[in-house]
């Protein structure tokens, strides 16, 4: 007889979360299955929830998942059951198409993303195809290594990526679950380090989180205060609010890149004549693959970068989320299964 397990789905697209018992699946060819641990709840599970990206449903969603290898399918050659192991936003890859055979995983045509293209880890139990895994360092609790599988592998990835140098001027707008990582990352890589958030109260946070100025967007033109400091190499922005990245350009310096994370719909307005004097450019970045993932989490044990975390468990996944989405969260939503 099949062995049960709670998980929370949507049924549909604006449907509540709902918690549901389902039989635990068996690993298919290339799949495990995963004892979820802990799965962070992150800003992007409204995909799912809201239906703002193709989802057949009902879904799980959840891509912040950490938990011990229950199984292993046929085929799975590079993992075994018990080890500690985590899947993020990238949640696989075809291996054949253009960008895959260039080793760009990443933007693989037919990328697969947990908890949208095949269910997440809001739930006792998850499949994973075995590209999708990262190790999880010894020693570190599940919960702790959950949020670093999506709000830490793109922050600390994409600035990794960004060219910045020890020294110089990186900006992190929103300190949220991605951003309250950010600053800390941004910290220990050696960047002057600004934070950026609307009224004063996280100004306290942010400096113990490492930044070494804090701009309160309520408090005049952040342009000209990133200006005041230098210009920025880097701006961070974590939300996706158009005017506020408009009014970000204006603090961009030499090289500047405005890099977006927050992800929106609005255009945002801006002129050649703006970015061209000091070659500046706007530019996206999505997660990372799961080299990726291991990466953040060997940096974060380092050099001590940790999320802070509220942790709910399973049966309350609806109350996170609503939580998070209500930017009441310091910083992170964790659901814990076990
Ligand atoms: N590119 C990627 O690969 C990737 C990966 C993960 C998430 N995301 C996206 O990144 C965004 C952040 O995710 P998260 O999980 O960190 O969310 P979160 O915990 O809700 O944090 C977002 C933060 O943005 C700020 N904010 C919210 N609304 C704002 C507004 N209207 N104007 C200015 N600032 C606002 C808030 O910070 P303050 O209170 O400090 O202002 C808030 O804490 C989401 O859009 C998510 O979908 C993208
Ligand atoms: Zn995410």
């Amino acid at each position: 007889m099949a062995r049960k397990m709670k998980a929370v789905q949507v049924k549909q697209a604006k449907g509540p979360l709902e918690v549901v018992e389902r039989d635990v699946p068996e690993p298919g060819p290339g799949q495990v299955l995963i004892a979820v641990d802990a799965c962070g709840v992150c800003h992007s599970d409204a995909i799912t929830k809201e239906g703002w990206m193709p989802v057949q449903y009902p879904r799980v969603p959840g891509h912040e998942v950490v938990g011990r290898i229950d199984k292993a399918g046929p085929g799975v050659t590079a993992w075994k059951a018990g080890q500690h192991v985590g899947v993020g936003w990238h949640g696989g890859h075809c291996g054949q198409c253009p960008a895959c055979r260039v080793g760009d995983f990443v933007t693989c045509d037919f990328q697969q993303i947990c908890g949208i293209s095949y269910d997440g880890g809001y739930a006792e139990y998850m499949l994973a195809p075995q590209e999708a895994l990262a190790r999880v360092p010894d020693g570190m609790k599940s919960e702790d290594a959950a949020p670093l599988l999506c709000a830490g592998v793109t922050t600390f990835n994409s600035l990794r990526n960004m060219g910045a140098k020890p020294g110089s001027l990186v900006a992190v707008q929103g300190i949220g679950g991605l951003g309250h990582l950010a600053i800390q990352f941004a910290r220990k890589l050696g960047y002057r380090t600004v934070a950026i958030s609307r009224g004063a109260d996280k100004r306290k946070l942010a400096e113990e989180l490492g930044a070494h100025e804090y701009i309160d967007t309520e408090k005049g033109d952040v342009g000209k205060a990133l200006q005041a400091l230098g210009g920025a190499r880097v701006i961070m922005m974590t939300a996706s609010s158009s005017s506020l990245a408009a009014a970000m350009i204006g603090g961009l310096g030499r090289d500047g890149v405005l890099l977006l994370l927050g992800a929106g719909t609005e255009p945002i307005p801006v002129t050649s004549l703006q970015l061209i004097m000091k070659r500046q450019r706007i530019q996206g970045w999505p997660s990372g693959i799961p080299q990726d993932s291991q990466d953040t989490l060997d940096f974060s044990v380092l050099t001590g970068v940790r999320s802070q975390n509220e942790v709910f468990p399973l049966a309350r996944a609806g109350e996170a989320f609503e939580r998070m989405m209500g930017n009441h969260a310091r910083f992170r939503v964790v659901l814990k299964m076990r």
